[in-house]
């Protein structure tokens, strides 16, 4: 069976300071926690907020990485910068890094593959755009996005891969996609990844919902078969929003 998987992105939010004081508040009221838990800080604070989560059921998570191990990259950071820091699994693919910063699907199949070369978990992002939606796109291009992300990614790697649908018209807008719109594109993604890698991996591969995901609209959408946990933006960046949908089942 797959575990729920609630995940805070901070984006670009919380100094080092205001990110430590979370992550402390978050570590203590989760430690009862039976799902699986990720917060991912901004690369400033990854250092301190490693110190926090060490040892604890809340993972590191970084944001974004290089496609390149090292070099002449100014501005990026590495996966051997990550690792040393205790970071565990990266988000990639996010749609703020696909459409403000144009990274196409080659771009995170490399970064994909790398991550996962270093042993670190991965959280890909898909969705797609309202025009997609309107336009009766959305499964094909989460299918394209799935696809070329995972391109030469193995049935074994598969164990270190979550997924996170993001329809990108309900980020950030308050606009929640439907419990029943969601199911039928994470439903739709699970048939996508049976047909890659066999149904045992399609079924046992973790898809997230994000989009707008708040405490009120949680639990509808986690109550749905394929929909296994949360990337969650704004109501990740207090503890008052971010447990109750951390502990939606307890
Ligand atoms: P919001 O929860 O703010 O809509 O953001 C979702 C998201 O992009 C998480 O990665």
């Amino acid at each position: 069976m797959r575990n729920y998987f609630i995940a805070g992105n901070w984006k670009m939010h919380k100094t080092t300071g205001e990110a430590v004081e979370l992550a402390k508040a978050l570590v203590e009221d989760l430690k009862d926690g039976k799902n699986k838990y990720m917060i991912a800080p901004p690369f400033t604070a990854l250092d301190a907020v490693s110190k926090v989560v060490k040892g604890t059921n809340v993972m590191l998570g970084a944001q974004n990485m290089s496609t390149e191990e090292q070099g002449a990259h100014t501005g990026e950071v590495s996966v051997l910068m990550l690792k040393d820091l205790g970071v565990q699994i990266v988000i990639l693919g996010h749609s703020e890094r696909r459409h403000i910063y144009k990274e196409d699907d080659a771009m995170i199949n490399k970064k994909v593959r790398l991550a996962l070369k270093h042993g670190l978990e991965v959280d890909l992002c898909i969705g797609e755009l309202l025009e997609e939606r309107e336009a009766g796109k959305a499964e094909a291009v989460c299918e394209r996005q799935l696809r070329e992300g995972l391109a030469g990614v193995t049935a074994e790697e598969m164990k270190l891969v979550t997924i996170a649908y993001e329809p990108v018209w309900a980020i950030g807008t308050g606009k929640t996609a439907t419990p029943d719109d969601a199911e039928t594109i994470h439903y739709y993604c699970r048939s996508v990844l049976a047909d890659m890698y066999g149904k045992e991996v399609a079924d046992s591969v973790v898809i997230q919902y994000g989009g707008s995901m708040k405490a009120e609209n949680a639990k509808a959408l986690l109550e749905k078969p394929d929909i296994d946990g949360g990337l969650i933006g704004g109501a990740s960046l207090k503890v008052e929003t971010f447990s109750p949908i951390a502990k939606f089942n307890s």
